[in-house]
């Protein structure tokens, strides 16, 4: 049937009486979890309907991301006309879209969201952990529920399903009460089609303002080919969302009113324009994010967070992975330019740990998506005891960005490969412009240097670039190393923690064993790792550190590992002692790390590729990780 006036609901798949009752039977005559019916739908002998649930069942094996169902919403929408019930399926289809693998129990169809209620009435996605979801399966399973899965999820859809009042919100309210632990949740029911509930607690959930249709989804590039207009639910709201409206309440069930902010991200950075891969787009793309994160750090200078820096007897950065090694290259630069003392922690240990806070303590965590639980919670427990904390963080309006005190942000766009490459080098950006601002307003950094350094950086975007050249050189080298079994990522200094994010990429991608060390390490333990098969990076530009390397290279030589150095052009004696040498354009000590991490980040996209790995999407990895 053909919605007048509405182009994008025109029929795209001409459905015959006979098959909408056959769809529409099928769907009556099923109790069970949505998967199972698309199994049976498969057998359909309408082949585009067939080929749309095909692409559905293959979302939560791929990751599918909600831009490539747009055929099935739009197609959905259709049917949604025809068949009230089919309607349900197809809205799943939309909450199911951004599939989480389970937290509990083994990646599975069964354990893949979305999780259907007994009676088939209820459907669920969540991302989080129910942490009291034991205690209230046993409740559910002694009123009779059976239970599919293995997962936490599965309880809320039948709590719904038992607590269901004849209003979903109000349901809501109840089941909100009773689940403990950190959730974003998505619900719609068949018993009111139009709508989707959504609650929140821990977990990053946002809403996206489209036009006669609104979404909900973990994080703004989800949706962003959709709408740039979003509201960010808080801590115990939930909310009631339909094509036309979006209504908000708190924790008291009184409805309340929040402002849409808009962001400037484009499409275009969330597709791959014509790289093979999000990652290898986003290694290419850091000349620009560079430049935009110089820019906009620049400009956007906030007169109170350096007046307290100015005061701060400790500094403590906190954060995971890559922006963990960020922190590791701010520690340098803040102690240099600031002096102010900093101790860099993994988030996860910060947080249990007997730290020494008071207020003069300043507390910055680190995170590209703003909402990695385990910075978050570090951050809020440092908070409470009466740090201020500083964020830096990517995504405009995340978790992180509203509970910190003073925000920073990196300017990249949204980064959607796993693997961070483009907003590490912009965090990297950041914290020496931090740096280099508490220290001109402190004294310790007098403007000469400060001019000096900020003008180099200036030529950084165009230095990176000539690095990125090097694509081929660089393919090439992977080609020749991508068997190995185990590799060794050194580095000195400042480049030191480069060493680590070296090792992290090519573990994190390839799944080949690697490991990074300090140099000066080697001879306390990792040189008897050494032998002919093994491949040991080393990142020795021209800097102060370079004659210490360079010994540190001549050991590894000498215990026959095949050296691959990134060196600075120019630097013909390191290839004495190397096998393979990268250059890097020549930069004053300090901002090394910005280039020597380019060749590193590239070596392991080709390594992975050859290997016939999924980079975008390893195994086991979330990009976001939002639970603790
Ligand atoms: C980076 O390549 C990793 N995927 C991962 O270590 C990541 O940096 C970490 O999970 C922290 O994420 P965040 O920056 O969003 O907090």
């Amino acid at each position: 049937k053909e919605k007048k006036g509405d182009s994008s609901t025109n029929i795209k798949i001409p459905l015959t009486k006979e098959k909408l009752k056959e769809f529409t039977d099928e769907f009556k005559n099923t109790t069970s979890n949505s998967i199972p019916y698309l199994n049976r739908l498969l057998k359909t002998k309408n082949k585009k309907l067939k080929k749309i649930v095909e692409k559905f069942l293959l979302m939560p094996v791929e990751f599918q991301r909600v831009r490539d169902v747009k055929e099935i919403q739009h197609e959905g929408y259709v049917y949604d006309l025809e068949v009230e019930k089919y309607h349900n399926f197809i809205a799943n289809c939309l909450i199911s879209s951004n599939s989480r693998w389970a937290t509990h129990g083994s990646p599975t169809i069964e354990n893949a969201h979305p999780h259907t209620s007994q009676k088939g009435t209820i459907s669920i996605v969540h991302n989080g952990i129910i942490e009291n979801y034991l205690e209230l399966k046993e409740d559910l399973i002694k009123k009779g529920y059976k239970f599919r899965s293995e997962t936490d999820t599965e309880v809320i859809a039948h709590l719904f399903e038992d607590l269901y009042t004849g209003n979903l919100l109000e349901t809501a309210f109840k089941v909100a009460k009773k689940i403990e632990g950190a959730y974003a949740i998505g619900v719609i029911s068949t018993y009111e089609p139009d709508r989707i509930v959504a609650i929140k607690k821990g977990s990053p959930l946002i809403i996206g303002i489209g036009k006669d249709e609104n979404f909900i989804a973990s994080d703004i590039p989800a949706v962003l080919e959709y709408t740039k207009d979003f509201i960010t639910l808080d801590d115990g709201e939930i909310a009631l969302i339909t094509k036309k409206k979006v209504e908000i309440y708190n924790n008291d069930g009184e409805k309340i009113n929040k402002k849409p902010f808009h962001v400037n991200w484009d499409v275009s950075v969330a597709e791959k324009a014509g790289y093979k891969h999000f990652m290898q787009k986003e290694i290419h793309e850091q000349p620009r994010t560079i430049s935009d994160t110089i820019t906009g750090f620049s400009s956007s200078k906030n007169k109170e967070l350096y007046n307290l820096l100015k005061k701060t007897e400790r500094l403590y950065i906190i954060a995971c992975g890559t922006s963990y090694h960020a922190g590791l290259v701010g520690k340098f630069w803040i102690e240099k330019y600031a002096r102010i003392p900093v101790e860099v922690d993994y988030a996860s240990e910060y947080r249990y740990r007997d730290r020494i806070i008071n207020d003069r303590t300043v507390v910055l965590g680190i995170s590209q998506s703003g909402e990695t639980a385990d910075t978050r919670f570090a951050l809020l427990d440092a908070k409470k005891e009466g740090a201020k904390t500083v964020s830096l963080v990517n995504v405009v309006g995340s978790s992180l960005s509203r509970e910190t005190d003073f925000v920073l942000y990196t300017y990249c766009g949204p980064e959607i490969g796993v693997a961070a490459t483009k907003t590490f080098t912009a965090q990297l950006v950041s914290l020496l412009l931090f740096a280099l601002e508490i220290g001109l307003e402190k004294g310790t950094l007098n403007f000469t240097d400060y001019d000096f350094i900020h003008h180099q950086l200036l030529h950084i975007p165009s230095r990176v670039e000539k690095i990125l050249e090097k694509d081929g050189e660089i393919k090439e080298l992977a080609h020749k190393y991508m068997n190995a079994t185990d590799f060794l990522f050194l580095g000195r200094n400042i480049n030191y923690p480069i060493a680590l994010e070296g090792a992290l990429k090519l573990k994190e991608i390839s799944y080949i064993h690697a490991e990074g060390y300090p140099a000066g390490e080697m001879k306390h333990g990792p040189i008897a790792l050494i032998d002919e098969k093994m491949p040991v990076v080393c990142v020795s530009p021209k800097d102060r550190f370079y004659e210490k390397i360079f010994s540190n290279i001549q050991e590894v030589k000498a215990r026959k590992g095949q050296v691959i150095s990134v060196a600075t052009e120019g630097d013909e004696r390191i290839k004495q002692v190397s096998d393979e040498v990268i250059y890097i354009p020549k930069t004053i000590d300090t901002l090394y790390p910005i280039l020597t991490v380019i060749p590193l980040q590239m070596l392991s996209y080709h390594i992975a590729t050859l290997l016939g790995k999924d980079v975008d999407q390893p195994r086991n990895l979330a990009k976001t990780v939002t639970v603790e």
